[in-house]
């Protein structure tokens, strides 16, 4: 993982916005969130993951088959996030090409990962969520500002023994719900033109409520057909990491799986809603802090904008991690 060096937090907010430090905490855990350096893109952010995924692996960046970059923030739209990545990260043999799943691109990525080492299409897989949300973020908006950040969460996937790693994967999509979150415009439906810009269509906007009951149902109904999948009971799951978009939308999905706080990873209240990076964010927190060791069940889960859903089960097969634990300042510390 890599997050940016600045931090913004709820009482910077305060000077933004008509908002609270007790309402941003009570309404979504969120207490800071990270914000890219001007000249720090989604690839700059990229990178620094990328190149810790690889070491952690143990896989020299040149042997990587694909690249799957899952973004809703790429450095611009030609060329690609995932060929200005591939060039920085110098995977001169990988395949790369971004991904648009919003806040479940990183469960669509494991998927499709799964699916490219399962065919026999590629050997290593390396799939990257990363961004740069300040970007297209209202800070007049205290409905949306105080909820999203910036990240890089990665994670490199090879094939593994029958019958543990990625047992399944979950993917959906419902497109009538495009409305409720959603960038009006930019591309081909709307392009850039002064009347977008003066209509401030270039940022995010969000019907938050809509999402909210959507949010806990569909990620606990991908949840258990996964574990149903593996042929677990949501009990069997050690570790459950939900996408961090607000912590009582994790809450929820906790209750109704039943799953004790313990089991259920949460740093929403140091990285806000970092979009597709927060699952791998988490997860490599969760490796660093040696609480996923060999044989370990793992549940991730996530929905987004589009919207999108979905969910995986893993055994997990890499050994205790002993190596460096990234502190939050560390994570801070390294620059593009
Ligand atoms: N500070 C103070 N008041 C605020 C703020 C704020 N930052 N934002 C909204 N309010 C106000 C509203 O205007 C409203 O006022 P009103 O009653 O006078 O109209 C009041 O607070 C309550 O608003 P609600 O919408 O009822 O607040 P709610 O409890 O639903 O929380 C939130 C809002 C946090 C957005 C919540 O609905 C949520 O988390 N929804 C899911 C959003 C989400 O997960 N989005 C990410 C999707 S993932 C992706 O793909 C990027």
């Amino acid at each position: 993982m890599y997050v940016p060096e600045r931090v913004l937090t709820n009482r910077d907010l305060e000077k933004l916005v008509d908002t609270t430090d007790e309402w941003i905490l009570d309404r979504t855990g969120i207490r800071e969130r990270r914000v890219a350096a001007p000249d720090q893109a989604s690839s700059d952010l990229a990178l620094i993951a990328c190149q810790r995924a690889l070491e952690m692996a143990g896989v020299d960046a040149a042997n990587v088959d694909q690249i799957i970059l899952a973004t809703t923030t790429p450095d611009r739209i030609l060329p690609s996030c995932a060929c200005t990545l591939q060039r920085k990260l110098g995977a001169t043999r990988a395949a790369a090409y971004d991904m648009f799943a919003a806040c479940t691109g990183f469960v669509f990525g494991a998927g499709i990962a799964r699916g490219l080492i399962g065919g026999g299409m590629a050997d290593t897989v390396l799939v990257v969520g990363v961004e740069t949300l300040s970007r297209i973020v209202d800070y007049t908006d205290r409905n949306t500002c105080v909820l999203f950040g910036d990240g890089a969460g990665a994670a490199v996937f090879q094939a593994c023994e029958p019958g543990v790693g990625l047992h399944a994967v979950d993917m959906h999509s419902d497109g009538e719900l495009g409305e409720v979150l959603e960038v009006p415009s930019g591309i081909s439906a709307n392009p850039a033109s002064e009347h977008t810009v003066a209509r401030r269509e270039h940022f995010i906007r969000m019907q938050g409520k809509k999402l909210f009951p959507f949010a806990v149902r569909s990620m606990e109904d991908a949840t258990r057909k996964c574990c149903g999948a593996a042929g677990w009971a949501p009990d069997d799951v050690d570790m459950f990491i939900p996408h961090q978009a607000n912590l009582r939308i994790i809450d929820g999905v906790r209750e109704r799986l039943g799953l004790p706080a313990d089991k259920v990873y949460v740093n929403i209240d140091r990285y806000g809603n970092t979009s597709s990076a927060s699952i791998p964010i988490a997860l490599d927190e969760v490796v660093r802090a040696g609480r996923l060791k060999l044989g370990d069940h793992l549940a991730i889960a996530a929905f987004g904008g589009g919207a999108t859903w979905g969910a995986s089960t893993m055994t997990w097969t890499m050994p205790a991690f002993h190596g460096r634990a990234l502190s939050a300042a560390a994570a801070g510390e390294a620059r593009a």
